[in-house]
């Protein structure tokens, strides 16, 4: 019955059914003896679904003509295409990004932002390039849109991130396809809480305008964690003197930064030196938005910028997700302690939700089995363990790395 490209479709995303896993272990032994570590989603330290007052008293505010009707374009209302800009680039963006054309379209999440520019910029046959730990909806979309998928390793043996090989990966498929599409997803990368150095982005850069020279190349930058960094985010610096068939869509998402997963609010951000390049982007984005969920909540998109482009709710917004960040840096700094303490090997990690924990022993289902026995609930990856930080309040972080550790040896 099924079309001849929907066969063989089926999502291998097992997070949700472990997090029911989690749900029915703490039913079972109470709350206080189970470790759910599953789900990228903010918990506080009394182990409730973190909210921001800010977002909430402003969610509340809008009227109900706002929340209920449709948006007034299918690219997003004006106000909020705004707020991106700024909210990403400053006041001063056009400034900040002289020589470049810009342009935003608003999506359901940052998974709608990734879905349309996977879409429209993939041959039939292509291969994206993914890093080789990665959220993995990445290579569903990569299938629903008719592309494959190759990966370029992470890091290289001193734990920073693998330019050697970013640039063999690169080049190697710059020589065969048309169009290349890789993904970076910096700062706060998920699964492992890397970030890259200036330097190294600086370095990336280099690399793609070199490869500018086989094929088109179309840099996604998937920022999805941008506000847990520990170091200052600079979006602009990297993209002066950037080639004409060098596309850099930045997907933008307000699910963690708001704390606010389910109003599915994100947009692409298109930059590039060519004003033709740019007009591309937004014709076709437009086309697809159109023909898959034709607009977005206007409600979401509005609590966005009325927070964004007045200073005082701004202000406030950024001492709330401060306070997150610092829930989250005193859990990750226990952890990463006792894990020097007791010897338990992770993936270099800098900031955000997750941190990685390789594992060499046993399979992934005894893996799996072993830390359900002890009643700590993570996603499994190839190979290593995805613990989601975000969702594990405090107190229950003591001890964890010992745990894992005995689990895995
Ligand atoms: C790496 C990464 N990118 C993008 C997203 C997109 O989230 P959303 O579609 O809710 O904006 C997620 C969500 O978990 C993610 O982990």
């Amino acid at each position: 019955m099924l079309a001849e490209h929907s066969i063989n479709k089926k999502v291998f995303d097992n997070g949700f059914q472990i997090a029911k896993n989690a749900k029915l272990a703490s039913d079972k032994y109470g709350q206080e003896k189970v470790i759910n570590g599953t789900l990228g989603i903010f918990y506080n330290d009394n182990e409730e679904m973190h909210t921001l007052n800010i977002v909430d008293s402003e969610y509340r505010n809008i009227s109900d003509k706002d929340i209920f009707n449709y948006a007034s374009n299918i690219g997003g209302e004006d106000l909020f295409v705004q707020a991106v800009k700024e909210y990403l680039f400053g006041k001063n963006y056009k400034q900040n990004l002289e020589n470049n054309f810009l342009e935003v379209i608003a999506t359901p999440g940052g998974s709608g932002a990734l879905f349309n520019t996977f879409k429209n910029y993939v041959n039939p046959g292509e291969s994206i390039l993914l890093p080789n730990y990665m959220w993995s909806s990445y290579k569903i979309m990569s299938k629903e849109v008719g592309g494959e998928y190759e990966t370029y390793s992470l890091f290289n043996e001193k734990g920073e991130f693998d330019l050697i090989n970013f640039k063999k990966s690169v080049i190697k498929l710059a020589k065969i396809q048309r169009n290349l599409i890789i993904v970076l997803n910096n700062p706060c990368h998920n699964p492992t809480g890397y970030t890259l150095t200036l330097s190294e982005l600086k370095e990336v850069m280099n690399i793609l305008k070199e490869a500018c020279s086989l094929c088109n190349i179309i840099l996604i930058n998937d920022i999805a964690y941008m506000d847990f960094n520990n170091e200052k985010n600079n979006f602009t610096q990297l993209y002066n003197d950037i080639p004409n068939n060098l596309l850099v869509v930045i997907t933008f998402s307000m699910s963690k930064s708001l704390c606010s997963y389910g109003l599915r609010v994100g947009a692409q951000v298109a930059i590039s030196p060519s004003k033709e390049t740019i007009e591309n982007f937004s014709d076709a984005s437009l086309h697809t938005c159109r023909s898959i969920w034709s607009n977005i909540p206007k409600g979401g998109m509005i609590l966005f910028s009325n927070i964004i482009l007045n200073q005082k709710k701004y202000s406030q917004l950024l001492v709330e997700q401060n306070n997150m960040k610092d829930m989250l840096k005193n859990r990750t700094d226990i952890f990463l302690r006792e894990s020097i303490d007791v010897n338990l090997e992770i993936l270099p990690y800098k900031s955000g939700f997750f941190i990685t924990i390789p594992f060499h022993k046993y399979s992934n289902k005894e893996i799996e089995e072993r830390l359900n026995f002890e009643n700590i609930f993570a996603i499994i990856l190839p190979g290593a363990i995805r613990l989601a930080i975000c969702s594990i309040p405090k107190y229950k972080i003591y001890g964890l790395a010992q745990k894992i550790k005995n689990v895995i040896s």
